[in-house]
């Protein structure tokens, strides 16, 4: 079957058993996506002629009323005859697999490791400020890390990554009991389309919770590194101050206002929910874009609440939720 992109006119055939995201991404076009499992709607398009089966899609997702207005995310959607898709397509190159090796193994909180990868030395990956690579691991198994490097036009061939424990979680686990400098690993990368927006002059608002500050910290070095002036004010939420494990990084920043927020802890700082402190600061969010990654909670609330309370346009908000293998079987 065909696929053919508005406003672009690109066209692809998407092979039996694949989606659109899929097949389109092969082809050499790059949607918009970021869980692929059919829960984050970053990769809804709308379908102008022809049908879909719309694929494993739950309710609260993609609703009937919005199958009448011809939505569909595309990560799970397959076409059943030629189509017409009407969708924003984005930036990046086209993803690789790549060996690479554990080079340092840090610890700055206990659950949480940063982890250094070295790449081989022809490799010089490139990729946006934001995007995530996917570990391949055995039996077709895969796990996504967002890169917490600044990226470099030449391409780069040390990446860093920060991994929460999760317990009981196939790779968490293996990172904070086995894990060791010098293993070996192989990803797959750059995926995604949360990546810094440069063809706007909107102030940012940045949302992290946890280690969603690692796709955060690359778009704010390579802001800094492009002398982006664009206002930047980020808000790094966690429980406890040990939370925000690179605090000192993020103080740092000239560019940058860091407004830290904890929500289990006293201190001098702001404390609660770290999208209602944005909320609280930016009662109108209508002329900002903003940047929101971490645990799904945050970044659902902050998705909901900014567009319903703060007039945030729907699409200035960009986000990678670190959905977990139970996320997604919850929603299945
Ligand atoms: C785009 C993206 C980017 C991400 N970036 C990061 C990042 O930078 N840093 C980070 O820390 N995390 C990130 N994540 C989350 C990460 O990919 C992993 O999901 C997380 O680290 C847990 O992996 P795990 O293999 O240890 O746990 P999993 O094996 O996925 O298990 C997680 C939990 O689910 C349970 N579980 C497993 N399988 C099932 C099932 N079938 N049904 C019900 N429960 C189940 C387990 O017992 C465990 O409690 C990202 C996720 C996404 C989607
Ligand atoms: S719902 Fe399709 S990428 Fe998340």
């Amino acid at each position: 079957m065909k696929v053919t992109l508005q406003p672009s006119g690109h066209t692809f055939e998407v092979p039996e058993g694949q989606n659109i995201v899929q097949a389109g991404l092969a082809a050499g076009f790059m949607l918009p996506y970021s869980c692929r499992a059919g829960v984050c709607r970053t990769c809804r398009g709308t379908v102008l002629e022809g049908k879909v089966d719309y694929g494993m899609v739950h309710e609260t997702y993609l609703p009937e009323s919005d199958k009448a207005k011809g939505l569909a995310l595309l990560c799970q959607a397959k076409p059943l005859t030629d189509v017409v898709i009407e969708v924003r397509e984005v930036q990046g190159v086209r993803p690789r697999t790549i060996p690479c090796r554990v080079e340092k193994l840090d610890k700055p909180a206990p659950d949480v490791a940063v982890i250094g990868l070295r790449l081989p030395m022809n490799e010089n990956f490139r990729f946006l400020a934001g995007q995530y690579i996917d570990f391949l691991l055995k039996d077709g198994k895969r796990r996504s890390y967002s890169l917490a490097t600044r990226p470099d036009p030449a391409g780069v061939t040390a990446l860093e990554i920060h991994v929460r424990h999760t317990p009981g979680g196939l790779f968490t686990d293996h990172v904070f009991d086995k894990l060791k400098v010098r293993d070996l690993l192989r990803f797959e990368g750059p995926l995604g389309s949360f990546y810094l927006r440069e063809d706007s002059s909107k102030p940012i608002v940045m949302l992290a919770s946890g280690t969603g500050f690692a796709p955060i910290r690359a778009m704010c070095e390579y802001a800094a590194e492009k002398k982006i002036s664009r206002p930047i004010t980020l808000y790094w939420g966690g429980r406890l101050k040990r939370d925000l494990y690179q605090f000192e990084a993020a103080q740092g920043w000239p560019h940058v206002k860091f407004v830290p927020v904890l929500s289990d802890e006293k201190w001098q700082g702001r404390t609660g929910f770290v999208h209602r402190a944005v909320m609280e600061d930016f009662p109108d969010l209508s002329g900002h874009q903003v940047y929101a990654c971490g645990a799904p909670i945050v970044v659902e609330s902050a998705r909901r609440d900014f567009s319903a309370q703060c007039r945030l346009p729907a699409d200035e908000f960009y986000a990678d939720s670190f959905l977990t293998e139970a996320d997604k079987a919850a929603t299945a």
